[in-house]
């Protein structure tokens, strides 16, 4: 479903729920991250784009006047959560619903009154695969609150406001990537994302001749389990060790030099940021001269530092690598990566557009045969990050 037809799904599904149609239609993307990975709370570069995945969500003025909650349904798996919004909003139940109420109660803190609605939403973005369905969630609703509201806030200040929802109310201490890919990604870029200053530099990625693959493993990942934020203090560990405000700071040569004082844990947690950093930096401006090529080296040097220093990946991940790696540029693959937070989740990959079917199926004939789980894999356009569709 491209989103135009998406829209009208949900606003069909609206009308079937509240008996008329919604006056407001707003959409967020979930992300792939080009390369990048576990920099973003270090102080460093990522370099995602928005894909063609989106959350959705149809709204107006709630009808019981009496109520002051914020109704929202998804239209998917059938379930409903009804927010009071006339009280500080805390955590709840359904589980998912606290996405919602962290942005709403980040709206509350900004001394904003939130307005009662009526809401149906759904996602194409899928779940548990890395490609940020809650930061998508999380975009989504505060670009309804604004759409609804009429007051549109900065959008820094939006992103940050998501991410702490993140934080809050889903316990997943994550960085600033991906609430801020899908509220400010563009068509047709990547964003070169400087996560100290906040500072972004488009990087155009329309050259017909080359396609993002994603590779969705579909083996789950869950960041909230201890290994992602155990990641996020080792790197604090390193930098601390090295005397640096962040790994942002550090460089190979002084983590070289440092190598006996430090865990040797910690030492390949921090090498593999710090090349990290400088493989984004290079492959954004390799992709800005078509050197693909390049650029695809760049990616499975990033999978192995993931895999052997970070240690995030996972046997499947690595599958998918190892099997793209052996289709090789002359089928079509210029490289190729785990992306996200890892632990399970999607494999990246750079490939030409007029091979994209056969390397299609031949990921998921070896993966299957090698795993025995059926991979979903589909291409995506860098899309446009959140908008207001009606209102
Ligand atoms: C998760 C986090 C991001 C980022 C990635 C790893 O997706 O939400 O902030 O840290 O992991 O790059």
């Amino acid at each position: 479903m491209n989103l135009k037809e998406l829209a009208a799904h949900v606003a069909a599904e609206f009308q079937k729920k509240y008996g008329h149609p919604p006056r407001w239609i707003v959409a967020a993307p979930g992300r792939v991250n080009v390369i990048g990975e576990h920099t973003d709370y270090n102080d460093g570069f990522v370099l995602p784009m928005a894909i063609e995945r989106y959350a959705v969500m149809a709204a107006d003025s709630s009808s019981l006047s009496s109520s002051p909650s914020f109704s929202i349904y998804d239209t998917h798996f059938k379930e409903g959560a009804t927010i009071d919004v006339s009280i500080p909003v805390t955590k709840g139940q359904p589980k998912w619903s606290n996405y919602i109420r962290g942005v709403i109660a980040g709206f509350q803190n900004r001394g904003q009154k939130i307005p009662a609605l009526d809401v149906a939403f759904m996602s194409t973005v899928p779940l548990g695969g890395g490609l940020s369905s809650s930061a998508a969630l999380e975009v989504c609703t505060a670009t309804l609150i604004e759409a609804a509201t009429g007051r549109n806030i900065d959008p820094v200040e939006k992103v940050l406001l998501a991410q702490k929802a993140e934080h809050d109310f889903a316990g997943m201490p994550c960085g600033i990537m991906d609430q801020f890919i899908s509220a400010l990604g563009r068509e047709g870029h990547l964003l070169l994302l400087d996560c100290r200053s906040c500072q972004t530099e488009l990087v155009p990625m329309n050259d017909p001749s080359v396609t993002i693959l994603i590779i969705n493993t579909n083996v789950k990942h869950e960041l909230t389990g201890s290994e992602w934020p155990t990641r996020r203090r080792q790197s604090e560990a390193a930098a601390k060790a090295l005397g640096v405000p962040s790994l942002r700071d550090a460089t190979s040569e002084t983590l070289e030099r440092a190598k006996e004082k430090m865990d040797e844990v910690i030492f390949r947690r921090a090498r593999h940021v710090i090349g990290e950093i400088e493989r984004t930096v290079h492959a954004a401006r390799d992709i800005r001269a078509s050197d693909w090529i390049s650029a695809g080296r760049l990616m499975y040097a990033s999978h192995a530092s993931l895999r052997d220093d970070y240690e995030v990946s996972c046997k499947e991940l690595d599958t998918v690598v190892e099997i793209a790696g052996a289709i090789g540029h002359k089928g079509g693959v210029y490289g190729c990566r785990m992306t996200g937070g890892g632990f399970g989740g999607c494999a990246v990959a750079l490939v030409k557009t007029d091979a994209v079917d056969a390397i299609t199926k031949k990921i998921a004939a070896d993966y299957k045969i090698k795993t025995g789980i059926e991979a979903a894999i589909f291409s995506s356009r860098p899309a446009s990050g959140a908008t207001i569709i009606k209102g």
